[in-house]
Parts: C-alpha cells; sequence; structure tokens
C-alpha cells in the first residue's frame, strides 16, 4: 500500500514479515522492509526498488499512484533495492536510471541494464521534476563503493538507502516505538555499518550539517527526529567502549561450561557486565550486536581435532570482519590430549588494534588452579577497564 510522507512524496516498498534469513547470512528475526519512494511532479523520481521477491507489490503501488516514472534513482546496487529496476524500466520503457559512474557499472554487471538507459550524476549534481530538486550526495563504503544518498531540497527529505536502516517489519511509517527501533537499528548497524565505522562517523557530521527533516532509509521506518537515530550511530561509532565482555562460547562435555559459568561470575563480581553467547543456540546478530559497545572479548571452546570448536573459529572469524572498537581479547580453552586451539583463534583475532590477555588453557575438567587462573584473568580485565576512555 501507497504511504504519503509530504504531499506529493510517497512511501511505495513492500514489508517483508515472514524473512529471516537475509544475503543467506544475516538473520533477521523481526522481518524487514524494503523502502522505495516517488516524488511526483512535473516529472515523477522513484527512489530505488524492492526485492525482486516483492516487485509486484512495487508496481501495484505505482499503479494506484497513476504516475508514470521518468527517472529511477538508485542510491545502491545490491538486488534488494536495484533487483526490480529491470522490470519498472519494462513497465516505463522511458524512464532512465539515475545513478553515480561506479553504481552504473555494478547495475550493468548485476542486472545487465543497457548503457543507454542511464544518466550518471556526481557529488552535488542535480536534477529538477518541476517545482521539487534531488540532489545527489555520494556516500562511498556505507556499506559498498558505490553507495551514495539522495536529498530532496524543497522538503528537506534525505534518502539514505542502507544507511541508517533497520531490518525491523512494522506498520509504523515512521519510527514510533522507539525501543524497538533503536534495537534494530543497533543490530543492523552490527551486522552492516560497523567494518565501516570511520565512514559512518564523517557521514553523521555530514548529515548534521545538512538541513533535515526527515531521514528515509531503505529498511526499517522513517525518522522525523533525525537526532533519534544520527545520536545513536555517533555512540555506536564513537571509540568509546564500555565495562563489558562479550562471550561466546561452545562447550560439548562441560569442561569449558564449567570454566565459563565460574568466569561469568568472577566478571560480575568485579563490577563487569558479561554478555555469555552459547554459540549452538543464539543467532550472530545478536552476538555481533553485543559487540557494538563491548571492550573486551573472551572466545570459550573446547579443542575438536586439535583446533577450535568449528562454532568459535565462526565466532572469532565475524568478530574479526565485523571490526567492532574492541580493545582486549583472551581465551578460554579445553583439551583433551593436544591443541592449537589457542594459536588458531589468535590468528583469526589479529585484525584490528586487540591486546591478547594470557589465555586460560586447562587439560580435562578445571580444577582447583585453573579457577584461580580464571580469577586471574578476571582481575587483569577488571584493571584494564578501569583505565579505558580517560
Ligand atoms: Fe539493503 Fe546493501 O542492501
Amino acid at each position: 500500500m501507497a504511504r504519503e510522507i509530504k504531499p506529493g512524496i510517497y512511501w511505495v516498498g513492500a514489508v517483508d514479515w515472514d524473512r529471516r534469513l537475509f544475503d543467506e547470512l544475516i538473520p533477521t528475526p523481526h522481518g524487514t522492509s524494503y523502502n522505495a519512494y516517488v516524488i511526483k511532479d512535473k516529472k515523477t523520481a522513484l527512489i530505488d526498488t524492492v526485492d525482486p521477491s516483492r516487485e509486484g507489490e512495487l508496481l501495484k503501488n505505482l499503479e494506484v499512484l497513476n504516475v508514470t516514472v521518468d527517472y529511477v534513482v538508485s542510491n545502491h546496487a545490491e538486488q534488494d533495492h536495484s533487483g526490480s529496476i529491470p522490470t519498472v524500466l519494462k513497465h516505463y520503457p522511458d524512464a532512465k536510471v539515475v545513478t553515480n559512474p561506479k553504481c552504473k557499472l555494478m547495475l550493468e554487471d548485476l542486472l545487465q541494464i543497457p548503457e543507454e538507459k542511464f544518466i550518471t550524476v556526481n557529488e552535488g549534481d542535480t536534477l529538477s521534476l518541476g517545482s521539487k530538486t534531488l540532489e545527489f550526495i555520494t556516500a562511498p563504503w556505507v556499506h559498498w563503493p558505490e553507495t551514495m544518498f539522495t536529498y530532496l531540497r524543497e522538503d528537506e527529505i534525505l534518502f539514505t538507502c542502507d544507511f541508517l536502516g533497520s531490518h525491523v517489519a512494522t506498520s509504523d511509517l515512521f519510527a514510533t516505538d522507539e525501543r524497538e527501533v533503536y534495537e534494530a537499528a543497533k543490530r543492523y548497524y552490527a551486522e552492516i555499518m560497523m567494518p565501516f565505522r570511520t565512514s559512518v562517523r564523517s557521514y553523521v557530521k555530514k548529515v548534521e550539517s545538512m538541513n533535515v527533516d526527515i531521514i528515509a532509509p531503505s529498511h526499517g521506518p522513517l525518522y522525523d527526529d533525525p537526532s533519534f537515530i544520527l545520536d545513536a550511530y555517533g555512540e555506536w561509532a564513537s571509540d568509546t567502549v564500555k565495562n563489558e565482555v562479550v562471550i561466546p562460547y561452545v562447550s560439548m562435555h562441560n569442561s569449558t561450561r564449567a570454566m565459563v559459568d565460574y568466569f561469568v561470575t568472577a566478571l560480575i563480581r568485579r563490577g563487569i557486565t558479561v554478555k555469555p553467547f552459547n554459540l549452538t543456540k543464539t543467532d550472530t546478530g545478536e552476538l555481533a550486536k553485543a559487540l557494538v559497545d563491548a571492550a573486551t572479548i573472551v572466545i570459550a571452546c573446547p579443542t575438536v581435532l586439535v583446533g577450535p570448536h568449528p562454532a568459535a573459529l565462526y565466532a572469532a572469524y565475524l568478530a574479526n570482519a565485523l571490526r567492532p572498537k574492541l580493545k582486549f581479547a583472551s581465551i578460554i580453552n579445553s583439551y583433551g590430549w593436544g591443541s592449537k586451539t589457542v594459536e588458531m583463534l589468535t590468528q583469526s583475532l589479529t585484525n584490528g588494534k586487540v591486546e591478547l590477555l594470557e589465555p586460560v588453557v586447562v587439560k580435562g575438567y578445571p580444577k582447583k588452579e585453573d579457577f584461580k587462573l580464571l580469577d586471574k584473568l578476571a582481575d587483569i580485565i577488571s584493571e584494564k577497564h578501569e583505565g579505558l576512555n580517560r
């Protein structure tokens, strides 16, 4: 159903209530939406499209509004926003795709859109629709190299595509339930934007310096109070870490489990917030979200066939690839007869500026002296955390 945002400006996307996995990788427990927008003027512009699985809804929305699309602005080439462009071009054969040169090349590669269909724009270029003006702002690396924002000057609406979005399916056009949207947006930031923290910071500043009445991302609800999401992004992308330890763990025969249970209590006793994640039960989005603020990660696992349990290796890979602002890392490991677990996990944690703290490695079930080593690790973490953010 098309929904009016301001006179002549409509949301024409699709809410995907049932989607539970994105890119065959990212769990989306609350569904998502693919937001597309129409600006009706002398000329009609469509800002982005929807995932191809939902293109029928987009076409219906355009039909109900009784518009002929003149321009399809593509802010991002990933298929959940661009994938319906070929179908839109079939229905509106005179429409042109407006995008930056890098995005054009990617759309040619990914969707085989012919070159003559494009109008290319660069930073600061404008496109008049009649009484309304679109301004294009290149914004690479949130989260692909070709991303851009589109600014509707007269109405002060900024279309940011993935940037500032959230994977949540809701009937609210605007972020009304701020608690729900905050959590969904944080998880989304962790999974998609966190590796590009430096870019994120600069775009937050840029958007803050503009006159923006409404932020219209391509996933989740819109923001009629831009400071809500900009302040949140500013905090998540800052260098400030919290007095928190994230413990992704897996245990086969309870030796690791016994150490994790003891260690969690030891950290709590020292006034540290602890977030343990049983890797066989949690979804990786929750783990990613916890990594946004934490100062320390401690990966705990048994040794399987000389190396770490694969679930722990995956957690280490993820913690590395998402580039959180972690300052410290350590490992808790139980093994039966031989182990290269510490070496292998350490190799996976080399990205970034993480200081590795002395791991606790135990043969079999932990003994009295092993628990003392866990207390020692908790003491070291506590001391390190006291020196944080000074
Ligand atoms: Fe929502 Fe990068 O696509």
